[in-house]
């Protein structure tokens, strides 16, 4: 293999010219945003559990891996060797022709896959896969209704749209499609009382991302389980963010010993260095004859392509070869046990600490907070991010290949960040106890208006600062 070209550092001048050309051709509403929170940073060296700053030349570890795109590690040498050999040897292929990439790829994820979950259908992205599993139920099934959870999130498109959990991303596009009732996660009376004959799928995140990592129970699981059954309804799980190890099992279902008729996945079936995703579904009727019959209900040219199948192909044997969901387990544990322990030292601003595995998420009392922490943890050279549909909860998602002297390293610098917060916190919660002020500090639009302030000042200072010192 050719050694890999280093990416060159940036200067402050480059980095504002970046920021420039990023507002005028792409969304300046997304430089502020990042720029408030310190996170204005361009990823340069990308190895293992953290990548380094071009412009500062500092290290940050990835605790947002994408939304779960990194489990295998930033830069998995071995997945880039596959796709650089994939390279020389290959393009996309034809999506319509057969492939022997294709069948190797399928034939591993399905024997990785619990019970008779055996049959794939090839997809080109998570929102892609969601919109193939929830085509096959209401095709194979004849229905039309879809049960989606509260706060979930399953993409930005399409079908995937219309079964996410927040209105925020939904209202401006209505009407979505119809037959879509958001219900409740974890509350089974809720699915029994929208249930009908005309159900066609069950649709939830075992453990909820951007809802705010919220974990199925187990009675649940089982009791949708034996509610699908009655009802004939199928059972969708999305496994895009809780696939390969994440929760500390190959797949979170495993958690539960509840197997779904279909289940999709994405994100990290490529370990973030090409784009892929798969709808993997049950040898059953009616979803076999469905798809026999209409072979080509779900297909796109990226679809499952040859350069994604090698790749994939390699992401599965690292984690199969390097047990990673074990490490996952563990490690988990470690940062778990480590974040509760901070976390009781601060009980006045932390509700809740949970997750599974490697997917943690912590509860603060109030949304601001929430900013406020990835705004601190930035400082301290961790990205994290707070939830998309719950602005209080704030994601540690890792990639799952960290090892234990750098968790206690990453805890190291979240006890230093809660230090810091505490200074801003003695004045924002009395403030957050007076509703109408609790409601402004909350407002996103405000955040990043106050942050923005704060980082022009520190700038401004820094830069008289700067002169004295040269005078
Ligand atoms: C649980 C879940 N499902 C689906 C998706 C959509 O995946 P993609 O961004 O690849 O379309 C995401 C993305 O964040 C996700 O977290």
């Amino acid at each position: 293999m050719k050694p890999a070209k280093v990416e060159r550092m940036m200067d402050g001048k480059e980095r504002d010219y970046v920021q420039h050309l990023f507002g005028k051709h792409i969304s300046m509403g997304q430089v502020r945003y990042l720029r408030c929170a310190h996170l204005d940073v361009y990823e340069r060296d990308r190895k293992g559990a953290c990548f380094v700053d071009a412009v500062t030349g500092k290290r940050f570890f990835d605790c947002f891996s994408s939304a779960g795109c990194f489990n295998v590690g930033r830069g998995n040498e071995r997945v880039k060797a596959a796709l650089e050999d994939a390279l020389a040897r290959h393009d996309m292929g034809s999506h319509l022709l057969l492939s022997e990439h294709k069948v190797r790829f399928a034939e591993r994820l399905a024997s990785l896959c619990p019970g008779d979950l055996d049959k794939v259908v090839l997809c080109a992205s998570g929102a892609d896969a969601c919109a193939g599993a929830i085509k096959l139920a209401k095709g194979a099934t004849g229905r039309n209704d879809v049960i989606t959870m509260n706060k979930a999130y399953h993409g930005h498109e399409g079908f995937s749209l219309s079964a996410n959990g927040k209105d925020y991303y939904k209202e401006l596009f209505l009407p979505l499609m119809p037959g879509f009732h958001v219900v409740e996660f974890n509350d089974l009376d809720a699915v029994r009382r929208v249930a009908s004959e005309n159900t066609a799928a069950v649709v939830l995140e075992p453990v909820q991302g951007e809802g705010g990592i919220h974990v199925a129970t187990k009675e649940y699981m089982t009791g949708l389980r034996k509610l699908c059954d009655e009802l004939g309804v199928m059972l969708i799980f999305d496994e895009v963010q809780t696939g390969f190890g994440r929760t500390g099992t190959m797949w979170a279902m495993e958690h539960y010993d509840v197997i779904p008729d279909i289940m999709f996945t994405a994100k990290s079936i490529s370990g973030g260095l090409y784009p892929n995703g798969a709808v993997v579904y049950r040898a059953i009727e009616p979803l076999v004859s469905y798809v026999e019959k209409n072979p080509l209900f779900h297909d796109s040219h990226g679809g499952g392509s040859d350069l994604g199948c090698i790749v994939s192909q390699a992401v599965l044997d690292d984690i199969v070869e390097n047990r990673l969901w074990e490490n996952a387990a563990a490690m988990g544990a470690r940062l778990k046990e480590g974040i509760q322990e901070i976390a009781s030292k601060n009980r006045d601003c932390v509700k809740e600490v949970r997750g599974l595995g490697l997917m943690i998420g912590i509860e603060y009392v109030h949304e601001f907070i929430g900013a406020l922490m990835a705004e601190c943890l930035a400082r301290q050279g961790v990205w994290a991010v707070y939830s998309g549909n719950a602005p209080q909860v704030m994601r540690f998602q890792v990639p799952i290949t960290i090892g234990g002297h750098e968790v206690d390293d990453l805890l190291d610098r979240i006890r230093a960040a809660f230090d810091a917060m505490r200074w801003y916190l003695v004045l924002l919660m009395p403030l957050a106890r007076i509703p109408f002020v609790g409601a402004l500090l909350n407002n996103v639009h405000l955040q990043i208006w106050a942050f923005n302030l704060v980082r022009d000042l520190e700038e401004f200072v820094g830069k008289i600062m700067n002169r004295r010192g040269g005078a």
